[in-house]
């Protein structure tokens, strides 16, 4: 079959790594993909929000499924797009409907979701210009820190962590007034929670799940977890407190009412669900929904794939994923991402990367933020490639990521040497 895939970053260059293994693939394309994608598969210079654009591409080129990396897409509609077009209804998308999307796309509506089916997660209130005194209150109510998200989108960096309480109120209401234009006309506080983080993915076709290897990301910029967020600078599978008794705790709780309460609220999902947990005395809490794979841990999710990834995302489309196959690499998977210098904050770009085609067996790189100009690879963001690797061990896995790290160049570049520090 012609699969179409959605996106551009380092998590669409791993997913296309996948696909174009299976024997059911015939065409990959990617829309609009980076120039490490265009030697998986063939690029096309459609923006993944260009609905109209991938009609007329899915039309005229035969494809039989389209999968959606990114949230954006999803967010704004495009499953509900093909599913309400006649001549695209017959073409899955693996992704929720936008309903399902909100998950992801309000932090207010993911928090309402989970406290109807009792899945636990920090305590909250969703505040917004009418009831700002409300806000006020409940800040005087919790203990320091104090966490607060934008309701919408803000490109991950929408969460504010502040230990001062009248600074959390002056913040509350700066947000109110558009510090992330409309993504926090409505703001959840949220109480604080303390433990460590893990991504949980799950694949759904709206009745029944498979659970892909669970990964750790490391989110700041700086070494032993400081400094500002970024999208992430590395992850690593399988996470070791993520135990059989955790897992268990985490399916009963969290998984299983998830998908159960998406298919009672009558909300089209088939597709990926990405559960940010944080694990507090041995218990999982829900952090947040995403409605998509993690980026970049599905540059290392991938690699712990061991079967066929097309032949699950069949049995989304076609509603029989309990019949199909899922089987895990035992091997660990790490990434490591090189990043501009200056990242998250301002950086440069068309920087010329050397270096790629020196990488050594059990290594695998991925192009997150490149580009193609006439045959040389320049930087185009901010992450710019994930080195992928594998090992016995986590420390095997990782001296191969660092060693390719530094075999790649490009001026000023940055990457984080603890990736696993603390596992
Ligand atoms: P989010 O966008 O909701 O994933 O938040 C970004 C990051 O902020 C998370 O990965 C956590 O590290 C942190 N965070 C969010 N909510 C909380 C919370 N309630 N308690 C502690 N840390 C949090
Ligand atoms: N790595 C976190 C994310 O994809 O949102």
């Amino acid at each position: 079959m012609n699969i179409l895939l959605l996106g551009s970053g380092g998590r669409e260059h791993a997913l296309a790594w996948k696909i174009v293994q299976s024997p059911k693939v015939e065409k990959l394309f990617i829309a609009p993909g980076n120039a490490g994608t265009e030697q998986t598969g063939i690029n096309i210079a459609i923006p993944a929000t260009d609905f109209a654009a991938i009609k007329d591409f899915v039309l005229s080129n035969e494809i039989h499924m389209v999968v959606v990396g990114p949230e954006d897409p999803l967010v704004k509609g495009i499953y509900d797009y093909f599913k309400n077009d006649p001549q695209l209804t017959a073409v899955p998308v693996i992704g929720p409907s936008q309903q399902g999307a909100l998950l992801e796309g309000s932090k207010d509506f993911a928090k309402a979701f989970m406290m109807r089916h009792q899945i636990p997660t920090a305590r909250y209130k969703s505040i917004s210009a009418e009831n700002l005194e409300e806000g006020y209150r409940f800040l005087e109510i919790l203990e320091a820190p104090y966490v607060l998200k934008a309701d919408g989108l803000a490109a991950g960096k929408g969460v504010l962590i502040i230990d001062n309480p009248e600074e959390a109120k002056r913040e509350l209401q700066q947000m109110l007034e558009g510090m992330f234009g409309d993504a926090s006309k409505t703001v959840v506080i949220e109480e604080f929670l303390d433990g460590i983080e893990c991504s949980v993915f799950v694949v759904t076709d709206g009745n029944n799940y498979k659970i892909l290897p669970v990964a750790k990301d490391y989110k700041r910029i700086g070494e032993g977890n400081t400094g500002l967020n970024t999208g992430g600078m590395g992850a690593v599978s399988p996470v070791p407190f993520a135990d059989d008794v955790f897992m268990a705790k985490v399916e009963e709780r969290i998984i299983c009412p998830t998908v159960a309460g998406l298919k009672s609220e009558g909300i089209d999902y088939k597709g990926f669900i990405f559960l940010g947990l944080i694990e507090v005395k041995g218990e999982p809490m829900v952090i947040e929904y995403n409605c998509r794979m993690g980026d970049p841990e599905t540059e290392a999710v991938m690699l712990r794939i061991q079967s066929d990834l097309v032949e699950l995302l069949e049995g989304v489309a076609k509603g029989d994923l309990r019949e199909r196959v899922l089987t895990e690499d035992p091997r660990t998977a790490v990434t490591v991402m090189l990043v501009s210098g200056g990242y998250p904050e301002a950086y440069e770009k068309n920087k010329v990367i050397t270096g790629l085609e020196t990488i050594s067996p059990g290594s695998l790189v991925f192009h997150a933020g490149t580009k193609n100009e006439n045959g040389q690879i320049l930087t185009n963001g901010g992450r710019v490639i994930a080195v992928s690797s594998y090992g016995a061990t986590k420390e095997e896995a990782l001296a191969r990521s660092f060693a390719g790290a530094n075999r790649i160049h490009f001026d000023k570049k940055y990457f984080r040497s603890d990736i696993g520090f603390d596992l």
